[in-house]
Formats: C-alpha cells, sequence, structure tokens
C-alpha cells in the first residue's frame, strides 16, 4: 500500500492557516488531519466542522478527522456533510463503539478506529469488518509537540500481523512524535498513513519538510 502523509493543522497558523496550507499542499500532502477537541475527552478545546468546510473550500486535498470527543455520534454527520473523508473516532470514547463506527459507514464515510497508547490492539477484531484503518496513538491525545512513546513500534509490528492474518488492506495510522528521524522506521515497522503536526507545521521551510517525509517514507 502506497504510504500517505497527513500534515495536522493543529499545529498550523490560524492567523494565516491558508498560508500554511498551501506549503503543505505544494509539497505533496495526501491528507489534511483534523484534530477535534472537546475539553472533556481530552484537556484541550480545538475546533469543529466549521473548520472542514471552510478547509473544502480552499482546498483539493482531502480531509480526516481525528474525534477526541466523548460524543462523537452526534457529531459524525456534521462532519461527513462537511466533507470528511475519514473518520477517526476513539475506541475509548463509547462502550458501543461498533454502533459508532457503523454511523460513518451508513453516513457514507471511511471509518478509522483510535486507539489510545494503553489500549491493547485486540480491541479492533470487534469492528474490523466496518474499518478501513486503525489510527495507533503515539503519545497521549490532546496537543501538539509532545514526544513520541517508543513501545508504539512493537503495537504496529503485532497489529500489522493481526491484520494480514484477517483483513490485510486495512491501513496503520500513527499519530503523534512523528518526525522525519521517526517515520522510516514507523513504516518499516508496518505503518503507512503518517500524521504529523510540528513536525510539518513549525519547520523552517513547510514544503520542503513535507517533501524530506514523503521521500522517507516510502
Ligand atoms: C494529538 C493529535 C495529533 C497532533 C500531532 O492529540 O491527535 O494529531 O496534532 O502533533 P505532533 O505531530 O506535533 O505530535
Ligand atoms: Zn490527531
Amino acid at each position: 500500500m502506497k504510504p500517505l502523509l497527513a500534515p495536522s493543522i493543529l499545529s498550523a497558523n490560524f492567523a494565516n492557516l491558508e498560508v500554511d496550507i498551501r506549503a503543505a499542499e505544494k509539497g505533496g500532502a495526501d491528507y489534511f488531519h483534523l484534530d477535534i477537541m472537546d475539553g472533556h475527552f481530552v484537556p484541550n478545546i480545538s475546533f469543529g466542522p466549521w473548520i472542514a468546510k471552510q478547509m473544502k473550500a480552499i482546498t483539493e486535498v482531502p480531509l480526516d478527522a481525528h474525534l477526541m470527543i466523548t460524543n462523537p455520534r452526534e457529531y459524525i454527520p456534521k462532519f461527513i456533510d462537511a466533507g470528511v473523508e475519514i473518520i477517526y473516532p476513539h475506541m475509548e470514547a463509547s462502550y458501543d463503539v461498533y454502533r459508532t463506527v457503523q454511523l460513518i459507514v451508513d453516513h457514507g464515510a471511511k471509518a478509522g478506529i483510535t486507539l489510545n497508547p494503553a489500549t491493547s490492539i485486540s480491541t479492533v477484531e470487534g469492528v474490523l469488518d466496518l474499518i478501513d484503518s486503525v489510527l495507533l496513538m503515539s503519545v497521549c491525545p490532546g496537543f501538539g509537540g509532545q514526544k513520541f512513546i517508543p513501545s508504539t513500534i512493537r503495537k504496529i509490528t503485532d497489529l500489522r500481523t493481526l491484520l494480514n492474518e484477517h483483513k490485510p488492506e486495512v491501513r496503520i495510522a500513527v499519530d503523534g512524535g512523528v518526525t522525519l528521524e521517526n517515520i522510516g522506521s514507523l513504516r518499516n515497522a508496518g505503518a503507512d498513513f503518517f500524521i504529523a503536526g510540528s513536525a510539518v507545521f513549525k519547520a523552517p521551510d513547510i514544503e520542503q519538510r513535507v517533501r524530506e517525509m514523503k521521500e522517507t517514507m516510502r
């Protein structure tokens, strides 16, 4: 599977968002990652579906939304209506996560399931028939610019083995502390969708950084 890079706009300059978007586009961003935080599920508040709508109006690059919110089902249709292609709810957000994932599929978007660092990969088996990807958090969600948790590498390897056995076309996404330095080893471990916030948008040259990360992950 061709690896994909999704810059997270959480670390972009919101006073001048379009400039950062254009630079990442020129470098070859495959997706733009939208981090949705409600101040309950994670200790931070970001933005809602209206940003997805505004992004959609200015870029052809597809969008994915990472829902760090306690009540995902209430907002899923709004994000899909705004034009988001992949929705990543959290496994930990609901006891009836199958219903959440089903809602995404029924609304015509691709469903990914997100696991916090301490959540076991075996939990994905219950939703495997509905999902296109698994997003492994490699930091505790809530903020950009945190340090990559090394045990994620082992989790990627184990998840790849599990998926190869049951549904090999499912992608493995990694989110948190992904850098130009570690993206190669994450790729080798079996991940194929890379989310990077500060590594892209805090780089001295955003366009060049996207290009370098894409070359390294190939
Ligand atoms: C963290 C978010 C990430 C964040 C990544 O809760 O889910 O998407 O933007 O930022 P970096 O790449 O700086 O760790
Ligand atoms: Zn994210």
